[in-house]
């Protein structure tokens, strides 16, 4: 969907700022285009709902029939909330405690994946309480170098997440004895923005080969999860087209008739959201001009904290034909400045040495790409308030409308948890 600037900086006034606006035509077209992918093959994609767990946005991809990646039982509580089926659930999570895996077994989702022995160990004693099998897919390590940032790389040796492969044929091989275990599932997730597929297709034809000896040892696997990862364009990076992102997927599994389970995040909802911020006011210290608005790092924290690059834009009411929203376009005019927010420390901001055109009190300067990893790692640094998220989308009668999905946050909710 393409928004005019003027479009959203009426958004911008009628509901404050910061606010973080989402294009939910685009994430169920994002979602559809995923299941489009893989049409003809039995897959599931299960949101990884980490990436924006928005109860709207959630509850419209579940009427779509999407399934939920859930990294802590809050997460499969929330996804079972918002209409998705629970055999479309699938739980990850490095430590998941001994609380969440039992209640993961009550509410009977699809299955667990496992990340280490001992959580294994965990699940049989549970299974044992409850008197059932747990469904279970372990997770794989395959060492791959996904070519991402650091933090977000998950599939390499040294990396946390899962276990290599001998630890998993043990632990496939103890899961087909036991009478509480039902090995049903593998699973692999390298890390995220991923935008070079070949270390995709390297960790899949691992798994791939992997799942061809599980089921030689007699293991009836079921479902082959590929994880997420899949990049967007936050500047000009190529991403990976998603069909050939399908193929190699295919390609891999060659002709072992195993359901895809696939868990993308940030490909479904990073470019259907943006973050508007009013400026406050500019300043120059010594020779350097400041933009400062009024969103903030707690608002939005992946670009200092992975040195992160979006896109912003000071948006121009005045020119109705200029259109936001779809990433392509940018300040290119004004004076180099640093857009920044109210928060006590240099690690506030949002961009550095940009271009801007002056600005003035009240004017909007809008994040993009930022419907994927942003309000979800909000916090309440410094006592602010954490932002309204509002959906736009295509009304019946063809017409933009808007919507607010969650309120703003108040001085009363900062002091709910707090003892006097
Ligand atoms: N599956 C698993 C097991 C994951 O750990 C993740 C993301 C996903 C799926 C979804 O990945 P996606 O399709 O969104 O790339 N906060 C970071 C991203 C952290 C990703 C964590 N795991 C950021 O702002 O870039």
């Amino acid at each position: 969907m393409r928004i005019s600037d003027s479009a959203l900086i009426k958004v911008a006034k009628k509901y404050q700022t910061p606010l973080y606006v989402y294009d939910f035509d685009g994430i169920k077209k994002n979602y559809q285009e995923f299941k489009q992918a893989f049409y003809g093959r039995k897959s599931i994609i299960a949101y990884a709902i980490k990436a924006n767990s928005n109860f709207a946005i959630m509850q419209m991809l579940s009427k779509e029939g999407c399934g939920a990646d859930c990294v802590s039982i809050n997460e499969v509580k929330l996804a079972l909330k918002a209409g998705v089926k629970k055999y479309n659930i699938v739980f990850s999570g490095v430590a998941k405690s001994y609380e969440e895996i039992k209640q993961a077994l009550e509410l009977d989702i699809l299955l667990i994946n496992v990340e280490s022995a001992f959580e294994l160990e965990d699940i049989i004693k549970i299974a044992k309480e409850q008197n059932k099998k747990a469904r279970i897919s372990i997770r794989l390590n395959p060492d791959i170098e996904p070519k991402t940032h650091p933090y977000i790389s998950t599939g390499l040796s040294e990396n946390k997440f899962g276990v290599n492969a001998t630890e998993a044929r043990a632990m496939y091989i103890l899961a087909k004895k036991s009478e509480y275990l039902e090995p049903i599932g593998l699973h692999t997730h390298i890390g995220s923005q991923l935008t070079d597929i070949k270390p995709i297709q390297d960790s899949l034809q691992i798994a791939s080969d992997f799942a061809g000896e599980l089921i030689a040892l007699g293991i009836d696997l079921k479902f082959f999860n590929v994880g997420g990862g899949l990049g967007i364009q936050y500047d000009d990076e190529k991403t990976i087209p998603l069909y050939d992102y399908a193929q190699s997927i295919f390609k891999a599994l060659g002709d072992k008739d195993l359901t895809v389970i696939c868990e993308p995040g940030r490909s479904i909802v990073g470019n259907n959201g943006v973050l508007l911020n009013s400026v406050v006011g500019e300043k120059l210290n010594h020779k350097t001009r400041f933009v400062i608005v009024d969103g903030a790092m707690n608002d939005l924290l992946r670009i200092p904290l992975y040195n992160a690059y979006h896109k912003i834009a000071l948006l121009d009411a005045s020119d109705e034909s200029k259109m936001s929203f779809d990433n392509d376009y940018t300040n290119a005019k004004g004076e180099k400045c640093n857009v920044v927010g109210p928060v006590c420390e240099s690690g506030d901001f949002f961009a550095k040495g940009i271009n801007l055109p002056q600005t003035k009190k009240g004017d909007i300067v809008c994040v993009y790409s930022a419907g994927a990893y942003g309000f979800c790692m909000a916090s309440n640094y410094n006592q602010r308030v954490k932002p309204a998220e509002v959906a736009i989308y295509k009304g019946e009668n063809g017409k933009l409308q808007d919507k607010l999905v969650r309120k703003r946050e108040s001085f009363e909710d900062l002091l709910n948890n707090q003892i006097m």
